[in-house]
C-alpha cells in the first residue's frame, strides 16, 4: 500500500520534471489507422505516431500518405481517454504541402460519439496547433479532409493531454466497511486490490460484511481527487442480488459526504456510476439503504483526474503593476520554487511601490483547471501590508473573474477554488488600499 502511494506521488513529481507545460505527447506508439494506403509497405498510418517528424519530408519515409479519394482521413487510438488540449500536426514540405487543406479534427470516447474539435480551411506549411479550449475527454483522435477528393499526407500528429486522464485511484487505499462476515478474509482492501476475482466466491477476492441493516463499504484515497466514475463489480456465483439499492457518496471529509449516484437494479456486468460534473473528494462510500443484508462486492473502481497534485506556476512568465527596486524583488521572485525562509532578506520575494492597488500576476502560457492558489508571505517585516487582497482568473486578460478574497493575517494562505476554474492568468491584487504588495511565493495548483 505505502509503495503504491510511494509510487503515485513520485509519478507527479516526475511530471513537473518532464512535463514543464502540465501535458504531454499522449500519441507516441499508439495504434494509428486511416482510410487508405498509398503504399502497401511504407508511409503507412504509423508514420504520424512515431515521435519522428523527419525532417517534414516523405523521403525520410516517415509520413503517411492516402491514395487520392474522397475525404480521406488518418485515425488514432489512445487506447483510453484523455483529457486533450490541443492536436499539433506536421506537414511534408519537399513538395505538395497544401495538400493537407480543409482539415477537421474531431475526437470521442468511442467512433460513434466523434465531436468537431477544430478545423482548418486553408493549408498550412510547416506546423499546426489545433487548440482544444475547453479541453475534451476522449480516446479518438481523427483528422479528415472534409468536402475535397484529395491525397492526405502528415509527417508527424501529436495529441497533447493532461498526464494520465482518468485512472483508478482506490487501487491500494486505505479500505473499510461496517462490519467484517470472517475474522480470516473478505475484508474491505479485497475490493481494492486491483482484482476482481473472477467474480467468483472461490477467489477470495471479495469483501463480505454481516447481515446488517444498512451495511457499507468505503475507501480512504488520501488525499482530494476530481472523481468521474466508481466501477463496481458484483458477485455472480451465488447472491448477486444482495447488492442492491446500492447508494454512493463522495466526500472530502466524512462529516461532509454527498449523494453520488444510486442504483436500484440488479447488475451482473461491472456497473458505472458516472459523476458528471465530477466531484471533488477524498472518501468513496458505498452503501445498501434501508434493507437488511450482506453487502458483497468482488471489487470497487474509483476513475478520477490526478487534480490538485502540482504548481502549474513554478517558472511561468510574471509580471507586477510596478518594482519596488529595479534591480531586485522583480515578479519572477515569486514562481521560483523558493519561499526563501519567508524572509524578505533573501531577495526571493517580489514587492511593488507603494501604489494604490497594486497587483502581481502569472500567465500560466495555457488554460489550467485550477484547484487551488497557495500564498507565502514573509516574516521579518512589514507586519500586514498583504491585506484586501482579491484573486481572479482568467482565460484571457479581458475576461478575469474573482476567485477569492482575503482580508489579512497570514503566513501562508490557501485560496481553494471549488468547483475549479478553468484559466491561463491568475492575478493578486491589493484592493482599495495604497501600500506595497509584497510575497515570497505563488503557487498555482492544477
Ligand atoms: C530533408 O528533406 C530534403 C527535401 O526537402 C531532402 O533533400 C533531404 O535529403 C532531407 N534530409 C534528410 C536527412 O532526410
Ligand atoms: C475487520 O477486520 C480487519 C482486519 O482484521 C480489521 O482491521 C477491521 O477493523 C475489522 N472491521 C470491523 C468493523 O471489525
Ligand atoms: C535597490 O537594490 C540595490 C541592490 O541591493 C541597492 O543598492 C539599492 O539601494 C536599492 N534601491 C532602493 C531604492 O532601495
Ligand atoms: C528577477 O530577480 C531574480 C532574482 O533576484 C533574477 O535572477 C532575475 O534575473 C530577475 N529577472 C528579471 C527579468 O529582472
Amino acid at each position: 500500500m505505502d509503495t503504491l502511494l510511494f509510487t503515485l506521488n513520485l509519478c507527479v513529481l516526475l511530471v513537473v520534471a518532464d512535463y514543464a507545460h502540465g501535458t504531454r505527447n499522449v500519441a507516441i506508439g499508439k495504434t494509428a489507422s486511416m482510410s487508405s494506403n498509398h503504399r502497401e509497405y511504407k508511409w503507412l498510418a504509423q508514420t504520424a505516431v512515431d515521435g519522428n517528424v523527419g525532417n517534414n519530408s516523405m523521403l525520410s519515409d516517415t509520413c503517411f500518405h492516402t491514395t487520392k479519394e474522397y475525404q480521406p482521413w488518418w485515425r488514432v487510438d489512445l487506447h483510453q481517454d484523455y483529457y486533450i488540449t490541443s492536436v499539433v500536426v506536421y506537414n511534408r514540405l519537399d513538395c505538395c504541402a497544401n495538400q493537407a487543406r480543409k482539415i477537421k479534427l474531431t475526437i470521442g470516447k468511442s467512433l460513434d460519439s466523434m465531436s468537431q474539435a477544430g478545423h482548418l480551411d486553408g493549408g498550412f506549411t510547416t506546423t499546426h496547433t489545433f487548440t482544444v479550449d475547453p479541453p475534451l475527454v476522449g480516446r479518438f483522435v481523427q483528422l479528415q479532409l472534409y468536402g475535397i477528393t484529395e491525397f492526405f499526407h502528415l509527417c508527424e500528429v501529436e495529441v497533447m493531454a493532461y498526464p494520465s486522464g482518468t485512472y483508478n485511484v482506490a487501487t491500494g487505499k486505505t479500505a473499510s466497511q461496517s462490519s467484517n462476515f470472517s475474522t480470516l478474509k473478505y475484508h474491505a482492501s479485497t475490493a481494492v486490490d486491483g482484482y476482481a476475482g473472477d467474480n467468483r466466491f472461490a477467489s477470495d477476492s471479495f469483501f463480505s460484511t454481516t447481515k446488517e441493516y444498512q451495511p457499507w463499504w468505503r475507501v480512504d484515497l488520501h488525499q482530494d481527487y476530481y472523481i468521474t466514475s466508481v466501477v463496481v463489480y458484483n458477485r455472480l456465483d451465488c447472491c448477486a442480488n444482495r447488492a442492491r439499492n446500492i447508494k454512493l457518496t463522495i466526500g472530502k471529509t466524512l462529516d461532509s459526504m454527498s449523494q453520488a449516484g444510486y442504483l436500484d437494479v440488479l447488475f451482473t456486468t461491472p456497473h458505472t456510476f458516472t459523476i458528471d460534473p465530477p466531484l471533488v473528494g477524498r472518501f468513496v462510500q458505498l452503501q445498501l439503504k434501508g434493507i437488511t443484508e450482506i453487502f458483497h462486492l468482488c471489487e470497487v473502481e474509483v476513475m478520477a483526474y490526478p487534480s490538485g497534485t502540482y504548481n502549474v506556476a513554478f517558472g511561468k512568465t510574471a509580471s507586477q503593476s510596478s518594482n519596488y527596486n529595479t534591480s531586485k524583488y522583480n515578479a519572477t521572485t515569486a514562481v521560483d520554487g523558493n519561499v526563501g525562509d519567508n524572509a524578505f532578506a533573501s531577495d526571493s520575494c517580489f514587492c511593488t511601490a507603494k501604489e494604490y492597488q497594486p497587483w502581481w500576476r502569472v500567465d500560466l502560457h495555457q488554460n489550467y483547471y485550477i484547484t487551488s492558489v497557495v500564498m507565502h508571505y514573509q516574516l521579518d517585516c512589514c507586519g500586514n501590508q498583504a491585506r484586501n487582497i482579491k484573486l481572479t482568473i482568467g482565460k484571457s486578460l479581458d475576461s478575469m473573474s474573482q476567485a477569492g478574497y482575503l482580508d489579512g493575517g497570514f503566513t501562508t494562505h490557501t485560496f481553494t477554488i471549488d468547483p475549479p476554474l478553468v484559466g491561463r492568468f491568475v492575478q493578486l491584487q491589493l484592493k482599495g488600499i495604497t501600500e506595497f504588495f509584497h510575497l515570497c511565493e505563488v503557487e498555482v495548483m492544477a
